[in-house]
């Protein structure tokens, strides 16, 4: 008897607990339920609402925000009662729905009138022992919540109009939206002395080898139809999870030239390779991203020459490197990728540090490392990359290596 009345009480509680659960909370799914110019969700502290798997949550009479551009004056294209407004409040009521000054809204109701493709922040702060300038990738919400929501930290060397390092996070809970659609890159922050949307052109590049190598059969020889230089991301777009987040990274400050073979091969592998790692970990990885040194290609007369895309700069980096930081395991690994897939063969005096991607089972997953018309890869000890590379910082180097 007593045992029953135990079992009645657990199952009131249960209930009231499912009852809590399913009718007193808002949820949507951010593949299908927002609009397809999705609005910022914001956090009650203004932080970006993070999602788990598909799900984003509230509590039933939440408040939480919503937002546009305040820089790029996007206002909401919907609801009508918010169309003069860049940002707003909203409180949860249950499902999908949420309520503004006592009307009810479905959660696709909020949509902006243009697409979200991210501001950017010229911060006063230094970087690189002086070299770079900090810039902030993200979302401007100074006017109305006093918040820049930052998604990329990009260190920038304006004398050489190059990227030097980027930072962001991957959020190993959440899954991504699905968006093919791409926007077009944005120039903001980079020197007027360049014009990295000219110089990119497969018609330019040719032109520029041929004048750097001093012999245009030299720069068929490099570029054809398959084989160019790409804007390279360093924080890459499928490391993003909203549509807006995603269209964020496509900032001229973000990229830096690399072979198109080296981009979609190991470059690529590696990226997915550390997305995954993020999912199986559950856990809210750190990411660095950075180039280093300038590749050089041989002159009609043999000397090696330092490939730029202008006489103003924009460098071809010799170098494209990962690191990857778990704060839950204090373990840390770099990847660093050749940006010379016209190189015979690398030798240990060529590498940068000892390869240890076979004791890190990393190699279970780069298996086309030691291609070199791919973008020959090795695995790091962040400590030893850094006697090279003196701008990693100290908060990269842990007590643990990050096994895959
Ligand atoms: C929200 O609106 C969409 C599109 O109008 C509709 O398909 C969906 O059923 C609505 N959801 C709710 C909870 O009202
Ligand atoms: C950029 O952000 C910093 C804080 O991170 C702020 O102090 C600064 O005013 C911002 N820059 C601009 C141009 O508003
Ligand atoms: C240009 O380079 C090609 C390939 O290396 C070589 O055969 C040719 O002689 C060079 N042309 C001149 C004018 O030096
Ligand atoms: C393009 O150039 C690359 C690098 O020299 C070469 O491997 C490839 O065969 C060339 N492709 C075509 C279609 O000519
Ligand atoms: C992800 O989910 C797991 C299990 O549900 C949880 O323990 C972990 O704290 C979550 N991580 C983040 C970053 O939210």
């Amino acid at each position: 008897m007593k045992m029953l009345n135990f079992l009645i009480i657990i199952k009131i509680i249960y209930s009231i607990i499912f009852i809590e659960w399913v009718h007193c909370q808002c949820r949507i799914n951010i593949q299908t339920d927002i609009a397809k110019n999705d609005p910022i969700f914001m956090t009650n502290k203004y932080q970006l609402m993070i999602p788990n798997g598909n799900q984003l949550t509230w509590k039933k009479n939440e408040i939480t925000y919503l937002g546009c551009s305040e820089q790029r004056t996007n206002t909401f294209q919907t609801p009508k009662l918010i169309e003069s407004q860049t940002t707003t409040s909203i409180k949860c009521v249950s499902d999908a729905l949420f309520e503004i000054n006592g009307q009810i809204f479905n959660s696709t109701d909020f949509e902006c009138k243009i697409g979200i493709t991210g501001d950017l922040n010229q911060t006063n702060k230094a970087c690189a022992q002086g070299k770079g300038a900090i810039f902030e990738i993200g979302h401007d919400f100074r006017k109305s919540f006093n918040v820049f929501i930052v998604l990329i930290e990009v260190c920038y060397n304006m004398n050489t109009a190059s990227v030097i390092y980027t930072q962001n996070v991957i959020n190993g809970n959440a899954s991504s939206v699905i968006e093919s659609n791409r926007p077009t890159f944005k120039v903001n922050g980079v020197p007027s002395s360049v014009s990295p949307a000219n110089s990119y052109m497969q018609t330019n590049q040719k032109l520029r080898f041929t004048t750097l190598l001093d012999n245009s059969s030299l720069a068929d020889f490099y570029l054809n139809r398959t084989s160019y230089l790409a804007r390279g991301h360093l924080s890459p777009d499928a490391d993003m999870i909203y549509r807006s987040s995603q269209f964020s990274t496509y900032f001229y400050l973000n990229v830096a030239p690399q072979w198109q073979n080296v981009n979609a091969g190991n470059w690529y592998f590696i990226e997915s390779a550390v997305r995954n790692k993020a999912t199986a970990l559950n856990e809210d990885l750190l990411i660095f991203n950075c180039v280093y040194d300038i590749l050089k290609l041989p002159h009609n007369s043999g000397t090696l020459i330092p490939i730029t895309l202008e006489d103003a700069g924009i460098e071809v980096p010799n170098w494209f490197i990962k690191i990857v930081l778990s704060n839950k395991l204090k373990a840390s690994i770099a990847f660093v990728t050749s940006n010379n897939p016209f190189m015979e063969r690398f030798t240990k005096s060529d590498l940068l540090c000892n390869d240890i991607c076979q004791p890190t089972k990393w190699n279970t997953v780069l298996k086309q490392s030691a291609d070199i018309t791919k973008g020959y890869t090795i695995c790091c000890n962040v400590n030893e990359l850094r006697g090279k590379i003196n701008f990693i910082g100290s908060e990269w180097i842990t007590p643990n290596i990050l096994n895959y």
